[in-house]
């Protein structure tokens, strides 16, 4: 069997600690792996399969030589090196919104689209393939089975998303906070705008001149782009809530034929990497510790929104490092090569 040399570019980050973690449990065979980010983290030393890898700084000629590319740091960073590492024959599976929207590039989740891949033309062009943003992830794993069975006509989502979707740093800012709030001390903030310790900020990402951020933004235009339907109206409030690991969601979903509840729980039970969690009775429902360290999105909750024809409310949780980044690229290296793509 074909063996892949693999590289991991922000390697040292929240996600790209879950990449290398995530590769080693895939049964994709690696011959090599390169891990690669800017000094801070450069010569850590981490283990992979029983050996040890040390972590470089990211001098595109070291792409050289590899199959593929896992590129986890941040939109600057890739628009300046994910062609680079094209340009010397790596395929980039990139996880920034750098190039999501790019017509040539196909914006993937597996499980609801990985056909793109193999369509002549698509990545062929690009090799390139974008890791969609970790909410609009797990949204679309649970539209998706609607979508075919029902067709959705409008979706209106609201998030609950963790400090982790900010990276290592707010992480270590909610601890940090937490803790001065507990021994009576002034938390301080710098990753956001405001304490997130004991508070919810219903602002993720820039604000633009509709009053709109841009998390808001890409949930709407990304969700169009992986079910190929621009038909289907969304709207987004995106709001970061003191939680480690775990984005929660609450949508409501309006179809153009009538789903029940229980033909939804029915179709969501069939679908592939989803989980259904729905027993209010005994309590049972997703929540963020369902979910951290899983690779699957977790549904519940659902029922019948009264106040229109076809409605239908659900709660969708899913981890935001796994199923919301390092798992669903590594997924889509998978994919590829076990469709030959690669
Ligand atoms: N966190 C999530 O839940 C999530 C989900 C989906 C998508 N994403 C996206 O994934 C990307 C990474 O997020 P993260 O949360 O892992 O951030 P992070 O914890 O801040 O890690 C960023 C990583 O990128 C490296 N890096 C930064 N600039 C670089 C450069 N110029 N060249 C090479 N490496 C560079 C950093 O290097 P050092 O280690 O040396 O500092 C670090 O390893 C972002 O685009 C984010 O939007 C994140």
């Amino acid at each position: 069997m074909r063996e892949y040399r693999v590289g991991i570019v922000g390697a040292g980050g929240a996600v790209g600690q879950e990449m290398i973690r995530v590769l080693e449990k895939s049964p994709l065979p690696v011959a090599e792996l390169r891990l690669f980010a800017t000094e801070r983290s450069a010569g850590r030393r981490l283990r992979f399969r029983g050996q040890e890898y040390v972590i470089e700084t990211t001098d595109p000629e070291r792409f050289a030589g590899l199959d593929f590319a896992l590129f986890s740091a941040g939109g600057g960073p890739s628009r300046q090196l994910a062609p680079e590492a094209v340009k010397r024959g790596v395929v980039v599976i990139d996880n920034s919104s750098a190039w999501r929207m790019e017509p040539n590039v196909p914006l993937v989740v597996p499980e609801v689209n990985g056909a793109v891949l193999s369509e002549k033309g698509a990545y062929a062009e690009a090799k390139l393939i974008a890791n969609p943003n970790c909410s609009t992830i797990q949204m679309v794993m649970v539209l998706k089975p609607i979508h075919d069975a029902a067709r959705i006509k409008r979706v209106v989502v609201s998030t609950y998303q963790a400090v982790s979707g900010s990276g290592h740093k707010a992480v270590v800012e909610l601890e940090e906070q937490t803790k001065a709030y507990v021994e009576g001390r002034e938390a301080e903030n710098q990753v956001y705008p405001h304490q997130i310790a004991f508070n919810v900020l219903p602002h993720i990402d820039k604000f633009d001149e509709t009053g709109y951020t841009a998390e808001e933004w890409k949930m709407i235009r990304e969700t169009q782009k992986i079910l190929d339907d621009e038909t289907i109206q969304v709207t987004a409030t995106t709001v970061r809530v003191p939680v480690y690991r775990g984005h929660s969601e609450s949508i409501n979903i309006e179809t153009d034929k009538k789903l029940t509840p229980g033909e939804a729980k029915k179709v969501l039970a069939e679908a592939p990497g989803v989980v259904l969690l729905d027993d209010p009775p005994v309590n049972l429902y997703p929540m963020p510790i369902t979910a951290a360290g899983r690779d699957e999105v977790f549904v519940g909750r659902i029922r019948e929104d009264f106040s229109v024809a076809n409605g239908l409310n659900l709660w969708v949780v899913a981890d935001n490092l796994l199923k919301g980044a390092a798992t669903n690229a590594v997924q889509i290296a998978g994919y590829m090569v076990e469709k030959n793509l690669l």
